[in-house]
């Protein structure tokens, strides 16, 4: 055995020495370069700054960027792209400074760069973490190509409110898939070595809790209690700091009355003495200014709070440029406090490969090849097609026959507004509406014949609320498009739907507290489905939205949020059968808003309902039942897949030890199909209330017509662990529930005995 293992143990005690000898290289060249700096100049390196070239998050721009950076004043720059502009900002910095120290490039690359690749939430419902993993080392290829060095990437907040438009950028509301998520995106963009100039430095945001702001209105208040810190909210930013991130990017939010900007428990015991962490932290856009806001104290003293609480780097506020020079003077902030924000940031320069050659990430010829190439486009349609998720599909309407006269109606079935939220340095031009992507599919063996159908919104506040960043639709007569709409029913064999949100209605400063279809959109479905054709609607949101009636209305209703560049193809390739659909919802679709905020892993109550009528005086509502419209993990396939009960390998799990838990599932429809078979645990006594189900594990499995696998998993103690009340994560013995299924309310049940 153990000459088995000798050579295993040589390569990491190798790997080992080689990091050490890294790290004590990187550790000699910033220590000799910091003995050089003046203070100024350090406290230059925490100045990030944005010439406004980019999406301005906030209503301040910098100026005088280009004297600054001669005068050593920054660190990085954000917002700029192009090797060119990338190499003249460069340049300024490594000939113009003092130090000649190079600035670090950053740029919100959340899907996709230049191809712009499906929504976050659209891609985690997937389920595959391959192809996720993939999705970040695609950004990384083109991003790098084009001059970055920094993504403000992955989004990993847990969200469990439809309302907040940020719930498009992140992975859900499940903790466990949102963790691996985290990792695989970490992964994508790092690869294995920050230095090779096709990887990215990623910045895990936003640390912490931001998704959980109070009403869904972004920029809200938060609070929540520790447990639900540790136990639902935490663990996808500790899995990202555990995959090597090498930064971290603070919330807005406040966390028990003091901005995470200035939060030394968050970004401190909790960031780098619990976890480890070891790179940087930058603030969010003017995050530090906002905490006079919050209520905190001038810029002088803001500034002074998030140095101490740990953070490294201010994005665009300039108060550290501006107050810690004089805050040092008055003993309000240490010089090692200071020195320890300036060593990481140079320490971050050093692992980009940037002291060795500050012009790495600047390769024309790379941009050249690299930039929309033909495999990126060919990734974002094979990312776009697993990411639909097919809610519902009566009698098999759906795959659609190649042949007869389809009515192509709605808002959203021939416009380019595809690419989504935070697709900066996408390219609108390249988007393929669904109109184009049908026919491309089918050629002309089907005759289409279009109308718009309806506003995407009536409106005029939430249409021009929607449309900040340019005019993306316009606003004609109602009455007008649903008449030419029904008219194209009329004369068709099915109707294809397409209705939605635009993408601005869903993102940073997109809070809706009404997350149903605009009413002209309403209006649309009621008059189609009065026609009697068969009804297909597909769904093009960044949101859970609201739509019981839709629902009925539909016959199929297929979700292909945005899907990116190629969303027209892809959703034609699922419409048509090319692909069976496989992707499973990561956030629950509730009845409408008032059940908000909703999520399947939520604790048992003294009161519950239980099935049947609404009962007085237990926990429920009037008038809307407590179940969801759609839950976590829901997701229809062309073919059927059937589940035998779980198999145990024993009811007892001694100490350290595990029980294997098995299904057997069977392809029992007319499609070869893929399938993510889904494992829940449920620990019904504890000294701490336990939520009715946690997702533990899943394996995606692709399985012919008629073919039948077993699948099993191993339980260990670690899934049954919890966080106590001293905030220590226990197992506990006794009775535990395991649900294998193909979501998390569709699950058969077993049960053992933890001794
Ligand atoms: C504000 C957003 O909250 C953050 O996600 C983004 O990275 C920065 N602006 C920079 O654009």
């Amino acid at each position: 055995m153990l000459r088995r293992l000798l050579p295993l143990m040589l390569v990491l005690m190798t790997c080992s020495v080689t990091a050490q000898t890294q790290n004590s290289k990187m550790n000699a060249f910033v220590a000799d370069l910091m003995k050089k700096m003046t203070l100024d100049e350090k406290i230059g390196q925490l100045n990030l700054l944005t010439d406004g070239g980019g999406v301005p998050t906030g209503s301040v721009v910098n100026t005088n960027v280009e004297a600054k950076i001669k005068e050593g004043k920054v660190g990085g720059l954000f917002g700029i792209t192009g090797v060119e502009k990338i190499r003249r900002a460069q340049e300024i910095a490594v000939t113009g400074s003092r130090l000649k120290i190079p600035l670090i490039f950053g740029l919100d690359i959340i899907h996709g760069y230049r191809t712009t690749l499906p929504i976050p939430l659209a891609m985690a419902s997937s389920w595959d973490m391959k192809l996720i993993e993939k999705s970040a080392r695609t950004a990384s290829l083109e991003a790098t190509a084009d001059g970055l060095n920094w993504a403000y990437s992955p989004m990993v907040d847990i969200a469990r409110d439809p309302r907040w438009g940020r719930v498009a950028e992140g992975s859900g509301e499940d903790p466990y898939l949102g963790s691996l998520i985290a990792k695989a995106m970490v992964k994508g963009y790092q690869g294995n070595d920050l230095a090779d100039k096709t990887t990215l430095m990623a910045c895990v945001k936003h640390y912490a809790l931001y998704g959980a702001a109070e009403a869904g209105r972004d920029y809200n208040t938060t609070d929540m209690s520790r447990i639900r810190m540790y136990e639902s909210y935490f663990p996808p930013y500790k899995a990202a700091v555990e995959a090597g991130a090498g930064s971290i990017m603070s919330s807005f939010n406040e966390i028990d009355g003091i901005p995470a900007t200035a939060n030394k428990w968050l970004m401190t015991d909790v960031l780098r003495k619990q976890w480890g962490f070891t790179g940087f932290v930058v603030t969010d856009y003017t995050s530090i200014n906002e905490m006079i806001d919050h209520g905190l104290g001038d810029l002088q003293t803001v500034s002074a709070l998030a140095l101490k609480a740990g953070i490294d780097m201010d994005m665009v506020g300039e108060g550290f440029l501006s107050t810690l020079k004089k805050s040092l003077q008055e003993g309000k902030v240490t010089q090692k406090e200071i020195d320890d924000a300036c060593k990481r940031i140079l320490e971050a320069k050093y692992k980009l490969g940037l002291f060795d050659d500050p012009f790495r990430y600047c390769d024309l010829n790379r941009a050249k090849t690299e930039i929309n190439s033909a495999d990126k486009k060919a990734v974002t349609r094979e990312l776009a097609i697993h990411s639909q998720v097919l809610l519902k599909n009566d009698n098999n309407i759906l795959p659609l026959k190649k042949s007869g006269t389809i009515a192509l109606v709605g808002p959203m079935a021939n416009n380019k507004d595809m690419l989504g939220t935070w697709a900066v340095g996408g390219i609108p031009a390249n988007a393929v509406p669904i109109m184009d992507g049908i026919r491309n599919a089918v050629g002309s063996s089907v005759n289409i014949i279009y109308a718009k159908g309806a506003n995407i919104a009536d409106d005029p506040a939430l249409a021009r609320n929607a449309q900040v960043f340019g005019k993306k639709f316009d606003i004609g007569s109602p009455q007008a498009q649903l008449e030419e709409a029904v008219q194209a029913a009329n004369k068709a064999d099915i109707i294809v739907a397409v209705v939605g949100e635009s993408s601005e209605m869903t993102g940073e400063a997109a809070s809706r507290s009404d997350i149903t279809l605009p009413e002209s959109q309403r209006n649309l479905l009621e008059a189609l489905a009065k026609t009697g054709k068969p009804l297909v609607v597909v769904l093009m949101t960044g949101r859970p939205l609201a739509i019981v009636r839709e629902s009925e209305l539909a016959n199929a209703l297929l979700l292909s949020w945005f899907g990116g560049d190629e969303t027209g193809n892809a959703v034609a390739d699922v419409l048509f059968g090319a692909y069976n659909p496989s992707g499973k919802l990561t956030m629950t679709f509730p009845r409408n808003v008032g059940q908000v905020p909703i999520y399947y892993s939520h604790k048992k109550t003294g009161r519950p309902q239980g099935d049947g009528p609404t009962q007085k005086f237990r926990s429920n509502y009037l008038d809307v039942s407590n179940d969801p419209l759609y839950v976590f993990g829901h997701g229809l396939s062309y073919t059927s897949f059937s589940y035998s009960d779980v198999k145990l390998s024993s009811n007892k799990m001694a100490k350290g030890q595990t029980v294997k838990a098995s299904v057997t599932v069977t392809n029992s429809g007319n499609f070869d199909g893929e399938e993510v078979v889904q494992l829940y645990i449920n620990d019904p006594v504890a000294s701490v209330t336990q939520p009715v189900k946690k997702l533990v594990g899943f394996q995606k499995i692709m399985l012919k017509k008629g073919e039948s696998r077993e699948i099993s998993f191993n339980i260990t103690e670690e899934e049954l662990k919890f966080y106590n009340n001293d905030l220590k994560r226990i197992v506990e013995p006794g009775e535990f529930h395991v649900f294998i299924g193909t979501s998390s309310s569709n699950a058969k049940k077993a049960s053992f005995n933890l001794q």
